[in-house]
């Protein structure tokens, strides 16, 4: 029984549209931040004595596309270490609802790094990112700590995930602004299918995030909070534009998602080092600096509550326990 860790990211160039679904190869390069303190810890054997694959998450089973895309990282495992046992797998998400937080990035980083040490493979991390794509486009980048670069690529082998700075030592946090743990009424996958089918403004989104990678590359080899900050707030926004401009068009934002933007742009105004990215949902992500955390958990609060807020530092990349 192998158990590995691994954490959600945060893209701050984000992933949105994909050019092949079957392999998960995106439009666009993409860079994220990986967080300290929201994990998945997996733990896989293959055993001769199961009929087929048993897979839990949270002590319950794994059903629908989440039990499809975890069998599908099982069976290239199999194929790579040409084996045919089936695995039992448990995995366990220390990312709570309340953080407003994605758990597909680390659940899939820490699936593939579990199951291919439990198959016997001793697979490098590029190779684990690879593997890791085919579960989640984002987790593709949960494999590596701090801040990391996934290439879009153009075809399975080129299309992986490496760290830009491992290790972030400079005074960069990030602070979560739960806004509302419904399910969204569209995934990430449906969203990006809508946009890359038909929004007019997706070819100027991918050809936007893609000529924003080298100066966020920049921005955080140079350790440039405003420069970095600004890139990704103007790259989140883009991304949105994408789902206002779909047929038919759909919005994540809810009307707090604006307050938050607002508030965090006025705050700016002011001098405050402070930027907002949001993912496929309502949640707001604050990019600041650790000294302006006291301010800015107190701005928030006015309009979600103190209990809405986390606040989050750049975390490690995949571990064995
Ligand atoms: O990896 P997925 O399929 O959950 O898609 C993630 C998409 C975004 O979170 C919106 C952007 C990103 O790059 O993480």
């Amino acid at each position: 029984m192998i158990t590995a860790r691994a954490h959600t990211n945060i893209a701050l160039l984000k992933y949105w549209g994909k050019k092949d679904s079957e392999l998960i190869l995106p439009y666009n390069d993409s860079i994220s931040l990986t967080l300290d303190q929201f994990y998945t810890d997996t733990s896989v054997e293959f055993s001769q004595h199961l009929k087929k694959d048993e897979i839990s998450v949270d002590e319950k089973p794994l059903t629908g596309s989440g039990l499809t895309r975890a069998k599908r990282v099982l069976d290239l495992v199999r194929g790579q270490a040409q084996i045919h046992t089936a695995a039992r797998v448990y995995s366990t998400n220390h990312v709570p609802t309340s953080a407003g937080l994605a758990s597909s990035a680390s659940a899939f980083a820490a699936l593939a790094a579990a199951s291919a040490k439990a198959a016997g493979l001793t697979l490098d991390k590029r190779a684990l990112s690879i593997l890791a794509r085919h579960g989640s486009g984002s987790a593709s980048r949960s494999i590596f700590g701090g801040f990391v670069h996934w290439h879009a690529g153009t075809d399975n082998q080129s299309s992986y995930a490496e760290s830009i700075q491992s290790k972030v030592d400079w005074d960069i946090n990030l602070i979560t602004v739960l806004i509302n743990t419904n399910e969204k009424k569209v995934s990430s996958t449906n969203g990006m299918q809508s946009v890359v089918k038909t929004s007019p403004f997706f070819p100027a989104w991918v050809k936007a995030a893609q000529a924003d990678v080298a100066p966020m590359t920049e921005a955080i080899l140079n350790k440039n909070l405003a420069k970095l900050g600004t890139l990704a707030e103007e790259n989140a926004m883009r991304m949105h534009a994408t789902t206002f401009g779909a047929d038919p068009s759909f919005t994540y934002f809810q009307p707090q998602t604006l307050a938050i933007l607002n508030t965090v742009r006025n705050l700016r105004e002011q001098g405050v080092k402070c930027y907002s990215t949001v993912d496929a949902g309502p949640n707001v992500k604050v990019i600041c600096a650790k000294a302006d955390n006291e301010l800015l958990l107190t701005q928030l609060a006015k309009i979600v509550g103190h209990d809405a807020l986390s606040i989050c530092n750049p975390g490690p990349g995949v571990t064995y326990l």
